[in-house]
């Protein structure tokens, strides 16, 4: 009697305690900037809060590798990991394998963030990944460079052109040989992709497939965008931005040798830090147009948080994910990171804009930023987007005339798509 009412006693208060369900959960992040570090401290204060354990899984830094990743994980049915940190572009691609997070996730809290990224994360009706942050392309300069030669922030990407020639020439003369005018992203991965598209559409090209499918790669002011681009590579860009991801080009960038980077909004907040050369001598605009004529264009990004089909603790993985994408959440991310929250109401908190005001002075460029073709082109998205970056990728290195290898562009992607029927 008494060794059963010991038991009894021990039973209940397992399960009072939270530890009793405590579950582990592993959830994949990114660990480009201060990403893994955010991440993490947002999964500890959960796993504070709850009771659970929380396992963080780091992946590669290049989209194009983490994609690779995780096709490979849930193909195999894995449930090693619970919680994915997925890219805006690969919600049709990887649908199928996450769950529908609709009833996991309040009406109203889904409400709060933009209905574009919501309804780009919902696939034949399934929420399959819920908004983290949001992204769009930048242009960076160095105020203090600018001022100092008399210039005013580029319209157009010609003038960024003569601006960049000017001034590195000028501070390589008074002595630093390491200047460059300009750095960006042109490894064959899904970052040139971004790059190029931004090049291409500002000139007026289009974004390569259109939304009813039509593939549009194949035109004139794509041609002139992208021999534009290539009369960067060696002259104001070094040669080896051919090989550049993000980091790669902050990395010259924050030690003070380039004039103007083309990133994404996290190099703010790195390039601000206490430690960082260039702290406070940031200025932040649009990128520019291609010409008096073409338009300022800022390629979508993002990421969001899904849930695998194949975790053995789908609820607990939810409430993971709800936590990390929660308002309080996104605005510890948006001073710490400068990574833009997807929550519109953050962008008039007046703390968030202190710490990164171009949030709300690029607010439209964040709005209207140009999505690339993966809604129309669907599972095959990522195939689009290897055919292309690595045409822009020869176009870069010399190896291919602009017009040839967007004539050859349109058709692989014709034959991928059978004629533009996705
Ligand atoms: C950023 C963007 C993402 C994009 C990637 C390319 O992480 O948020 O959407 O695919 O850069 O490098």
């Amino acid at each position: 009697m008494r060794r059963n009412t010991a038991a009894a006693l021990f039973a209940a208060a397992l399960l009072a305690s939270p530890l009793a369900s405590a579950a582990t959960i592993s959830i994949s992040c990114g660990a480009v900037g201060q990403e893994l570090e955010l991440c993490r401290q947002g999964a500890d204060a959960w796993a504070q809060q709850t009771g659970h354990q929380v396992n963080i899984i780091s992946t590669p830094n290049s989209a194009t590798e983490r994609l690779a990743l995780y096709q490979q994980m849930l193909a195999a049915g894995s449930g090693d990991i619970d919680v994915y940190q997925i890219d805006v572009i690969w919600p049709g691609i990887l649908a199928t394998h996450l769950l529908d997070l609709s009833d996991k996730v309040p009406a109203d809290v889904i409400g709060q963030h933009f209905k574009a990224i919501v309804d780009n994360n919902t696939v034949g009706g399934q929420l399959v990944a819920v908004p983290w942050f949001t992204d769009a392309g930048i242009l960076y300069y160095r105020k203090d460079l600018l001022e100092k030669y008399g210039k005013q922030p580029p319209q157009t990407w010609q003038e960024l052109s003569a601006i960049a020639a000017e001034i590195q020439e000028g501070e390589r003369a008074a002595g630093n040989a390491s200047m460059w005018g300009f750095v960006y992203q042109a490894k064959a991965y899904e970052g040139l992709t971004c790059n190029a598209l931004e090049w291409i559409d500002s000139f007026g090209g289009g974004a390569l497939v259109a939304d009813d499918g039509k593939i549009t790669a194949n035109n004139p002011a794509a041609a002139e965008a992208l021999t534009w681009a290539a009369s960067t590579v060696g002259t104001i860009a070094p040669q080896g931005v051919l090989n550049y991801t993000e980091e790669e080009s902050r990395g010259v960038w924050q030690s003070g040798n380039a004039v103007f980077m083309r990133n994404w909004p996290y190099a703010w907040a790195l390039g601000n830090a206490p430690d960082s050369p260039i702290a406070g001598q940031i200025g932040v605009s649009a990128l520019p147009k291609g010409g008096p004529d073409g338009k300022h264009t800022g390629t979508l990004g993002g990421w969001q948080l899904a849930v695998s089909k194949y975790s053995k603790n789908p609820d607990v993985a939810a409430d993971l994910v709800v936590f990390l994408t929660s308002a309080a959440e996104q605005k510890r991310r948006a001073i710490q990171g400068a990574y833009n929250p997807t929550i519109e109401s953050l962008y008039q908190d007046a703390e968030v804009l202190d710490a990164v005001p171009f949030f709300g002075s690029l607010y439209d460029t964040f709005v209207n930023a140009v999505a690339r073709p993966s809604r129309v082109t669907g599972g095959r998205y990522n195939q689009v987007s290897s055919e292309f970056f690595n045409a822009v990728h020869e176009v870069l290195s010399g190896k291919a005339k602009a017009e040839d290898a967007l004539a050859s562009l349109e058709a692989r992607l014709d034959r991928l798509s059978r004629g533009g029927r996705w």
